[in-house]
């Protein structure tokens, strides 16, 4: 007999009642000598007590992977080796670096072989949260545990009495907890592969203890292949203070709510302003009150007593260069395509194909009328000066929101609709919701050519990806 289906819901239900702590995965500092990331088959409990562990491909057996922390300004070197049967590459999300150290099959490397190694190497020009996955076979390797967490520490660390992360991330299991099969049309065509079970640093479930009166920089990334995240910590103060690594002036978001898509990242500090003993559920309401479901329950235990605290201090400004939005060049990206659109085809290589003839080759959406016939070969979208200024309008004709992602640079979110990005943050991701218009801006300052994607990795394999040349 087979048991129930597993759900998030259920799952958390039966969790509640059993506690335990967090394991964070060990630690890989920077500047040891040898920091190395073995690609491999694996297991890992991701449902706890509640089923068998599950067959999983991590990184040095761990799901999420090490914890990579290092300092700005340091160089970062780690050697990966491929002990899956199926070439791989990582890419180090939001990280500002040379194109050849960017991970991207055929446009920044060949990929990683089976039984082969690579090493990246380059310097952390920016502090803040970052992660790192394969950008090969993306929706299968990404889905099936290959992803980590990269924190790059500000010489200047804020004041907080203590400090934790959250890897948010989705998967879909079936009866026997494992993965289920990847690949679907229906992923690629709607939302992307959504899952069932909600994990906050590999596992579902445990209670994070906290204390009395504490207040905690909580690190945020959401490293699902499609789930947004959108998390309320009921009436505890947050404070926003970085968005994708970058700062922004530490505020408290619209109605306590962290809204974070595919890829992004938040940093945020938290205030326990509450009394031991006491609970707070941790809500996840991104698809609407009918679906929102507890991902956490931050239990209230003795700590520090009531304490006032003041809005915390900005962090330390990243140095990315500030666009001239006068003299910037203008620029559209239509996005087009998906179930429930109103594309009717598309150019793939040099000829028109209707929506059939697209879906028959796997393809699914269009960015400026293009798909790409090879994913990664392509021809630039954009070829853009070295050192120029741009202004780019993202405009989303599709019915479904997409967690758009540039490599090797950050922008300015400047608008949404027309209406100002409140504090524009650099970013280097921005979810551009359904039927949206968002306009962002850059310096196109790193040379080489670079992906401009959607990071619903299924949406990415079906097409949703270009490549920006800066030279
Ligand atoms: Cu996080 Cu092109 O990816
Ligand atoms: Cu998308």
């Amino acid at each position: 007999m087979r048991g129930p289906l597993l759900t998030r819901r259920g799952l958390l239900g039966a969790a509640g009642a059993s506690i335990a702590s967090i394991s964070l995965p060990p630690l890989l500092q920077a500047g040891q000598p040898s920091l190395r990331l073995v690609a491999a088959p694996g297991k890992a409990s991701l449902v706890g007590d509640q089923g068998p562990p599950t067959r999983v491909w991590a990184y040095n057996g761990r799901v999420p992977g090490p914890l990579i922390r290092a300092r700005q300004g340091d160089r970062l070197v780690v050697e990966v080796e491929n002990r899956l049967d199926e070439p791989t590459t990582v890419h180090w999300h939001g990280l500002r670096i040379p194109a050849r150290m960017d991970g991207v099959p055929w446009v920044s490397q060949r990929p990683i072989a089976p039984g082969e190694r690579f090493t990246y190497a380059f310097d952390l020009e920016d502090a803040g949260t970052f992660w790192y996955h394969p950008h090969i076979n993306s929706s299968s390797q990404v889905g099936r545990g290959l992803r980590g967490v990269l924190i790059v520490e500000e010489d200047q660390a804020p004041a907080v009495d203590r400090e934790l992360l959250w890897v948010l991330d989705d998967w879909r299991l079936d009866q026997e907890a494992e993965i289920a099969p990847f690949g679907a049309m229906m992923d690629a065509s709607h939302a992307g592969r959504l899952g069932n079970v909600a994990t906050v640093n590999g596992s579902v479930g445990p209670d994070e203890p906290m204390r009395a009166g504490e207040r905690v920089r909580l690190r945020l990334a959401n490293v699902a292949n499609a789930r947004t995240f959108a998390l309320r910590f009921g009436d505890l103060p947050v404070w926003l203070l970085a968005l994708d690594g970058h700062p922004v002036p530490p505020h408290q978001p619209d109605g306590g709510r962290i809204v974070l898509g595919a890829g992004m990242r938040a940093d945020l500090v938290l205030d326990v302003a509450a009394e031991p003993g006491a609970s707070v559920a941790v809500v996840d309401d991104a698809y609407g009150p009918g679906q929102a479901f507890e991902l956490k329950h931050l239990r209230v235990e003795e700590g520090l007593g009531q304490v006032e605290r003041p809005a915390p201090a900005p962090l330390p400004s990243n140095p990315v260069a500030e666009p001239d939005l006068a003299a910037a060049e203008h620029r559209r990206i239509i996005f087009e395509g998906g179930a429930m659109g109103a594309m009717m085809g598309a150019r793939m290589g040099e000829h028109f194909r209707t929506m059939r003839e697209l879906a028959e080759a796997g393809r699914l959406w269009a960015i400026n009328g293009q798909v790409p016939e090879e994913l990664f070969r392509m021809a630039p979208l954009l070829s853009l000066a070295q050192g120029s200024s741009q202004r780019v309008e993202l405009i989303n004709r599709t019915a479904f929101p997409h967690p758009i992602h540039l490599h090797g640079h950050a922008f300015r979110v400047l608008t949404r609709n027309g209406a100002p990005e409140p504090h524009t943050p650099f970013r280097d991701t921005v979810l551009l919701g359904t039927e949206e218009t968002v306009e962002i801006a850059f310096v196109a300052d790193n040379p080489g050519q670079w992906m401009f994607h959607c990071h619903v990795l299924e949406h990415q394999e079906a097409g949703m990806m270009a490549v920006v040349d800066v030279s």
